[in-house]
């Protein structure tokens, strides 16, 4: 399709046009027709009154001497002029002395109401009609009054013809205006049009080498070359960007390259320093029981405590280690994605601590049907440090009571295990989940301080977060989210 045909401003360019030239045709039309009228009526009104004239003297006599026949024939004179309808001619008084009418079916003449110090007086009767009246003057005396009635029927036909004749010219020059605005249009709405499809397809396409080829002048040329002009600048900085992007992706991939070599590095490091620094932890414990069975009996009791401090303290060193490696592999490790029955891990992870500790008599409550997606054996580590910690810290309670459940909140599931143990001061609460940080004596309730901060990274590398809330004395709450299961549907492994 030809863009003209369909450019709407094409197509309103030449309304316009039409419209323009349309309106100033019917002005100059009417123009015309008006002057023309005026003239014709001022033509016709002077023919009138020169017969009136001519009338008024050739009757004159007449009415003096009181000849109604020379009047008659001097009124039957105006059948020369067929727009006449009629004439009369009336004593001063207004009493008819003769009259004249060219066609019996007309209208019978009446003599219209005149003021009498007026010689010469006519009306126009719109379009219909024109009235003459002339008094008739001897010696400067009235006489008598000629009245002339005349149809107005020439100025109707001459305006029905010029009618005709307009509507013509009007229709001929309305061609003609289409002719020109189709040429016109050429030069004005054929680049705004190409601009528009352009501007068009830059949004569609985001393609900014594309240019607009057609010209134009004045107004429109400076339009094309600005919008070619910015075309070029924003192909410029899309290149630049495009060009700041790759060098980034390139910098992201070396840095991506560097941070997993040392994070290998690292792992090779965190091993071989935990094998190192087990097997001297190994032989201190190792050497320590030997010192106490090789002397048993022949060491005093202080010999015997301080070896068995140094075997609790290299066993506890043994600990350390252990977690340590085990909060750092948390980060490497791959994360898959199942569901996870969450209430039967819990339950798994309280028969576990049953069977460790079978005199601890605590009340579990775990909900129904806890569900997750996430990775198996680390959510296992939230459960086993989060229950763990409720068992651990409600060791001092007579009536001790664990609970694991969940509640929605704003479309989210918050999993809760609450405890009726030793609580804290809420104050520390983050401070809880920095790597060693204990609120509580070694003594009363032991731990090495990585149990929360394993919490907190696993939960958070499943897209949650974990907080807590407690009262020092009345026991604690842990509360976690993890990632709604529709956010992984797309990484389910
Ligand atoms: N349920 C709880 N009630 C009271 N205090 C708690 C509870 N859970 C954690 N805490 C406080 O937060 C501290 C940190 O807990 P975290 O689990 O990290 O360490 P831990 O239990 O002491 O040692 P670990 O878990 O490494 O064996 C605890 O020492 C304790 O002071
Ligand atoms: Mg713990």
């Amino acid at each position: 399709m030809p863009l003209a045909d369909r450019s709407l401003i094409a197509r309103r360019l030449t309304w316009m046009n039409m419209l323009a030239s349309g309106t100033a045709l019917v002005v100059a039309i009417l123009i015309l027709l008006a002057y023309d009228l005026v003239t014709f009526r001022e033509m016709m009104l002077v023919n009138r009154s020169v017969q009136a004239k001519v009338v008024e003297s050739n009757t004159a006599a007449a009415l003096t001497f009181d000849d109604p026949l020379t009047a008659e024939r001097t009124l039957a004179a105006l059948s020369a002029e067929p727009r006449i309808e009629g004439g009369g001619l009336y004593r001063p008084d207004g009493r008819l002395f003769t009259s004249y009418l060219r066609d019996p079916a007309l209208d019978p003449l009446v003599l219209p109401e005149v003021p009498s110090d007026l010689i010469d007086w006519h009306r126009f009767e719109g379009l219909r009609r024109l009235h003459v009246i002339r008094r008739v003057l001897l010696d400067g005396k009235p006489t008598g009054v000629v009245y002339i009635r005349s149809d107005l029927q020439e100025a109707t036909e001459r305006l029905k013809g010029y009618g005709a004749i307009a509507g013509v010219v009007l229709l001929v020059s309305l061609a003609a205006a289409q002719l020109v605005s189709r040429v016109a249009r050429h030069a004005i709405s054929e680049p705004i049009a190409e601009l528009a499809a352009l501007a068009t397809r830059l949004s569609t396409e985001r393609d900014y080498s594309v240019r607009v080829t057609t010209t134009g002048q004045g107004e429109l040329a400076v339009l094309i070359s600005a919008f070619n002009e910015m075309l070029a600048q924003i192909q410029d900085r899309d290149q630049s960007l495009r060009d700041s992007h790759d060098l980034l992706e390139e910098r992201v991939q070396r840095r991506t390259a560097a941070l997993d070599a040392s994070n290998k590095e690292l792992e090779a490091f965190c091993y071989s320093v935990s094998h190192d620094l087990r097997s001297p932890l190994r032989s201190i414990d190792g050497f320590s029981q030997a010192l106490l069975e090789d002397l048993d009996g022949r060491l005093d009791d202080s010999c015997v405590e301080h070896l068995r401090r140094i075997r609790a303290a290299s066993q506890r060193m043994g600990t350390l280690i252990d977690d340590l490696l085990n909060l750092s592999r948390i980060t490497r490790t791959e994360l898959t994605h199942k569901p996870v029955d969450l209430s039967a891990l819990a339950r798994t992870v309280v028969d576990d601590l049953a069977i460790a500790q079978p005199n601890r008599r605590v009340a579990i409550v775990i909900a129904e049907g806890l569900e997750a997606l996430g990775d198996p054996r680390l959510l296992r580590q939230v459960l086993d440090n989060l229950i763990g910690n409720a068992w651990k810290f409600t060791s001092k309670q007579p009536a001790a009571r664990v609970e694991f459940g969940a509640l929605e909140k704003e479309g989210e599931t918050i999993y809760f295990v609450k405890d009726n143990g030793a609580g804290f001061d809420p104050a520390y609460t983050e401070r809880l989940f920095g790597v060693f940080q204990r609120l509580h004596a070694m003594n009363e309730f032991p731990g090495t301080g990585v149990g929360l901060a394993i919490v907190d990274r696993i939960v958070r590398r499943h897209g949650g977060r974990v907080w807590a809330d407690a009262t020092i004395g009345r026991g604690a709450t842990f509360y976690f989210t993890l990632v709604s299961s529709a956010a992984h549907s797309g990484h389910a492994a």
